[in-house]
């Protein structure tokens, strides 16, 4: 299984590690950081990071596409996750998503990151359209899902019962708005 390196001058997009599973726990024990993830509660367990790399490291054996870690180019630090999920059962669709350490909120890192991604995305997958999905109240992600050229196009409830917010682009609005302009 090939898990590709995407980068840009600040980050890098790399597969995870085993030994990344300390950072990613402190990412996950933020309860301001996972208020619109999952079950909303923080979750600073080593065993449920690692059970996490384990996961999306299987996602990408599997689908071809996953979550990377996002890390600072510098220093390879962790500062985020980032990627994808495609899961066929009780999933509306090809999701990209994006976490980002708190202390680097609004220096335009998950933005970043997710052009790498999602440009990748399209180039690779086939697919027609890539969506995200968002929390009514997630307004910073909201933004950052806006900035690339998503759109909210539906709602979606959960198999659990929460109203999401669907976001959406096409390959064909993405190259349009990366083309050259003459
Ligand atoms: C959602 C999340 C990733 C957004 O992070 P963010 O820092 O607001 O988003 P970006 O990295 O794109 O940064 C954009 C901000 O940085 C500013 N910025 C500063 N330097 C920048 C640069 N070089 N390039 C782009 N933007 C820059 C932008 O003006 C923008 O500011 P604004 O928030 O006032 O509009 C972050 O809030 C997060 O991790 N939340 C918790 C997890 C989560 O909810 N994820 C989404 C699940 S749907």
């Amino acid at each position: 299984m090939n898990i590709p390196t995407l980068s840009t001058d600040r980050i890098v997009l790399r597969a995870f590690r085993e030994d990344d599973t300390p950072a990613l726990a402190k990412l996950h024990s933020d309860a301001e950081l996972v208020r619109y993830l999952g079950s909303g509660r923080p979750e600073p367990s080593l065993g449920k990071a690692w059970d996490y790399i384990a996961l999306h490291t299987g996602h990408w054996a599997l689908k071809g596409c996953g979550k990377w870690a996002l890390a600072d180019a510098k220093t390879d630090e962790l500062i985020g996750r980032v990627g994808y999920i495609d899961c066929p059962y009780e999933w509306p669709g090809l999701e990209l998503g994006w976490v980002v350490a708190r202390e680097l909120w609004g220096k335009g890192y998950a933005s970043e990151a997710a052009v790498l991604a999602l440009d990748w995305g399209f180039r690779t997958l086939g697919r027609d359209e890539i969506i995200s999905i968002i929390h009514p109240d997630n307004t910073r992600s909201a933004r950052v899902a806006e900035r690339l050229g998503e759109r909210l196009v539906r709602s979606w409830t959960t198999p659990s019962d929460v109203t999401l917010g669907i976001y959406a682009i096409t390959r064909d609005e993405w190259h349009a708005a990366r083309r050259p302009r003459s």
